[in-house]
């Protein structure tokens, strides 16, 4: 049995604990959201457990098709245990159609298709506002090797072909999306961190928001949009 041990990290959205094995961590996804670098913060009830459920069953399908990641096992509707792993200070960031902060950069409308998907790297630092930085700026700040950045890359458009699928089965179009990346000891680089309506923007047919979006711009109610995904995922994918 893992129990539950100290806390290791507190962050906006999970509590990560040690627990009784060195190797495995307790991640707890709370009720918390936050948008603009957490200048926008509310307690929303029952969202960890729709993004823990969702996260969990991403995972297990990533999993299931030879993705590497750190997830282990859900335990429980907030709780999932992960193989610790060294966090790549990195947000990868994989873009399908414009939205965002690039269509605030370029100036372009959002939901414009992307001939070929585009990977971008922030780094992850709240006193710096995790900035876009590029790949002689990773390898600068010495965070990861040339081999490294292109497998990052790599990994990240084979996880997009396979979210892209996953979600079209649930009628839902992915816009973009953020992953994190860690080490295990030995230094093999696996997926880790969630993959959430809260961490990717996903649109219905109809080009409305089924994500963060919909807190981020106060555009109604998070939950029963999240509870659809989950609903339609569990579906999908378990036979509920
Ligand atoms: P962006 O358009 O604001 O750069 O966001 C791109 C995607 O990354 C979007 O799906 C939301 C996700 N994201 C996070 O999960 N965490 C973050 O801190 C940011 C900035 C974006």
């Amino acid at each position: 049995m893992t129990e539950k041990r100290t806390l290791l990290y507190e962050g906006k959205a999970k509590n990560i604990y040690l627990t009784d094995d060195d190797s495995i961590i307790l991640a707890q996804y709370k009720d918390q959201a936050t948008a603009l670098n957490g200048k926008k913060k509310d307690q929303i009830s029952g969202k960890g457990a729709l993004n823990n459920q969702i996260t969990s069953l991403i995972f297990r399908e990533l999993n299931r098709r030879g993705v590497q990641t750190h997830f282990i096992e859900q335990i429980s509707k907030t709780e999932q245990l992960n193989t610790q792993v060294d966090i790549i200070p990195l947000e990868v960031v994989v873009r399908n159609y414009t939205a965002g902060s690039f269509s605030k950069r370029f100036n372009l409308a959002e939901g414009i298709k992307l001939a070929t998907p585009i990977v971008e790297f922030y780094y992850k630092n709240d006193d710096l506002d995790d900035p876009f930085i590029n790949d002689a700026h990773v390898k600068f700040l010495e965070i990861a090797s040339d081999e490294e950045i292109a497998l990052l890359k790599q990994n990240a458009l084979a996880i997009d072909l396979i979210l892209t699928d996953l979600f079209a089965k649930i009628e839902l179009k992915l816009i973009d999306f953020k992953l994190e990346f860690g080490r295990l000891p030995d230094g093999t680089i696996i997926l880790a961190d969630e993959i959430s309506p809260d961490t990717s923007r996903l649109w219905d047919m109809d080009n409305n928001h089924v994500d963060k979006d919909v807190y981020r711009r106060d555009l109604g109610d998070l939950i029963p949009i999240y509870q659809r995904v989950l609903t339609d995922l569990q579906t999908e994918f378990e036979g509920k």
